[in-house]
């Protein structure tokens, strides 16, 4: 692996390479150290922080102080791989100007190198404003979380004719108005391919099948430690609910029976 710094010149240059692009989300200085090291190239701080660290119902309630506290601390981790903050809701959808601010506090307060914001038309002028001023922003389409409410549940998009039109012109515009990559989520399989071909900036699928650029999953799901629910796209690379609970059961029977703390861990 090269130690090379991922830039989003990098992550540009991938598109139609053929190599690519592996992506996870993280929310503490740890869990970035081992992803780093292991070679993701992008980590996003995801507001899904708010459902798997905060124990929230869902995206909505997490703000911008969460967000930037969380990103400081992965941004810290990370020595290689190129560090995205999610761009909470109500951080941008009230007037451009709060939402350039809240782009800029990313960057120049928690060391982040662009910001990820959800939507296609309605947020395409916002995405030329934010990246004209040099921030660098992933655009995100298909289930968009925080509009989890207006789409009745967390349901697969782009299932009809016209949802499909809206969905390759979304992705064309928010390309146009300048987002360095786009992530699809929730999107039938064919349909994202095709996305990805029309587009010349790179697509990252969550629950998209195997035709993107790229692939995202929430960390704490594939790591098998968030069991609320487990979504049909997730593959779990290990189990460690099961093996920290173990661990932590050995741990209280080991305290309590005296066999911890021992000869070898006492000084
Ligand atoms: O918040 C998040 O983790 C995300 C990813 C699932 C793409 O938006």
């Amino acid at each position: 692996m090269s130690e090379q710094k991922i830039t989003t010149a990098t992550i540009r240059a991938r598109k139609g390479k053929g190599e690519k692009i592996a992506m996870l989300t993280a929310y503490d200085y740890a869990t970035a150290m081992v992803l780093d090291e292991a070679g993701v190239e992008i980590i996003l701080v995801g507001d899904s922080l708010g459902m798997v660290v905060l124990g929230y119902d869902s995206t909505i309630p997490v703000t911008m102080a969460d967000m930037l506290h969380h990103t400081r601390a992965v941004a810290r981790g990370t020595k290689r791989a190129l560090v995205i903050g999610d761009m909470p809701f109500m951080s941008y959808q009230v007037t451009k100007a709060e939402a350039l601010r809240n782009a800029g506090r990313f960057l120049q307060e928690a060391g982040a190198h662009g910001v990820k914001l959800e939507g296609g038309r309605e947020v395409a002028d916002l995405i030329s404003s934010i990246t004209a001023a040099g921030i660098p922003v992933m655009a995100h389409l298909g289930l968009t979380p925080q509009s989890v409410n207006q789409f009745g549940g967390f349901k697969v998009q782009g299932k009809d004719e016209a949802a499909e039109r809206k969905l390759m012109e979304d992705a064309r515009l928010v390309e146009e108005a300048g987002a360095f990559s786009l992530v699809l989520e929730l999107v039938p399989a064919p349909l994202a391919e095709r996305i990805t071909k029309s587009v010349g900036i790179p697509t990252i699928g969550i629950g998209a099948g195997a035709g993107c650029d790229g692939q995202v999953l929430v960390v704490n799901d594939m790591l098998g430690l968030f069991e609320r629910f487990v979504p049909k796209f997730v593959k779990r690379y290990a189990h460690l609910n099961t093996q920290m609970k173990e661990a932590v059961r050995t741990y209280v029977e080991e305290v309590k029976s005296g066999k911890f703390p021992d000869e070898k861990h006492s000084f």
